[in-house]
């Protein structure tokens, strides 16, 4: 599958980016996605409900009709704590829960649609987290649950239409070396929290980028349904 064609959303930087470029030196034709429009970016505000549709018909437009793979990578990490207002606490969880589940549901439907009315194969990544099943700290529920939302989205679609050759994969890391986990390290008290991973470290985009080209070029179709985990055995399932 070198020539499949691949929307990566949220490829700006961070995972996105390492995934994009692995993709494209396996010869895929990436697709790139960020927030904002730029040269070789697809822009589209995954906040707003009518995004995501405008960014698949934009995919579409661009590889000529046609899209085999789709990996729904982005996603927002802030905190909301419980103090906040309560206003201020249930737009935070909106936004998360719009941005890191209800996109990547959206996308993943019209991609469905596009592979069954076409008859075609197909395949979706999930970059999901390992806050999908161990949960997060007390400012990030919102966090866990779009992610534990996106564990069983993925295995209802992989149970759903692998007779059709229609398969999904999802990746659950723990802290990688991106932007994202900066933060999050420096609000937790840094190099302290490495103590919680016997690998002694954070893993690093490119390793999240090796697991999601496997998924998405590789992996046997007998595979469809997995939940792949990358957390230096912080926590084994
Ligand atoms: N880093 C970690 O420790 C870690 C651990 C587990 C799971 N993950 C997951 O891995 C994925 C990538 O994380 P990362 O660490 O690479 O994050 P990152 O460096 O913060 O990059 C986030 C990406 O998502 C895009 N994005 C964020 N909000 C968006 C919005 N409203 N609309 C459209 N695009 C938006 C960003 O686009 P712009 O550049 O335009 O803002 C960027 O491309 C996320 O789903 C995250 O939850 C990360």
């Amino acid at each position: 599958m070198t020539s499949s064609i691949i929307l990566v959303t949220g490829s700006t930087r961070g995972i996105g980016a390492a995934i994009a470029e692995t993709l494209t030196l396996r010869g895929a034709q990436v697709l790139s996605h960020g927030r904002r429009p730029a040269p070789g970016v697809i822009g589209a505000d995954l906040a707003e409900p009518s995004a995501p549709q405008r960014l698949w018909e934009q995919a579409l437009d661009l590889s000529s009709g046609t899209i085999d793979v789709l990996i729904n990578n982005a996603g927002l990490f802030e905190a909301n704590p419980l103090d906040g207002s309560d206003i201020a606490w249930l737009d935070g969880w909106e936004d998360t829960l719009r941005i890191n589940l209800t996109s990547a549901a959206q996308l993943s439907r019209f991609a469905l649609r596009h592979w069954l009315e076409r008859g075609v194969p197909g395949r979706i990544v999930h970059i999901a987290s390992r806050a999908a099943y161990r949960g997060d700290s007390p400012a990030h529920w919102h966090y866990a649950a779009a992610k534990g939302g996106m564990v069983a989205l993925h295995k209802t679609i992989a149970r759903g239409y692998a007779a059709h050759g229609i398969l999904s994969f999802a990746i659950t890391p723990g802290f990688t070396a991106t932007a994202m986990a900066d933060d999050y390290l420096a609000s937790r008290g840094g190099p302290a929290l490495l103590a919680d991973i016997p690998l002694g470290r954070v893993a690093t985009p490119q390793e999240i980028a090796t697991i999601a080209a496997f998924c998405a070029l590789d992996a046997p179709p007998s595979m469809t349904g997995a939940v792949i985990d990358a957390n230096g055995a912080s926590f084994v399932r």
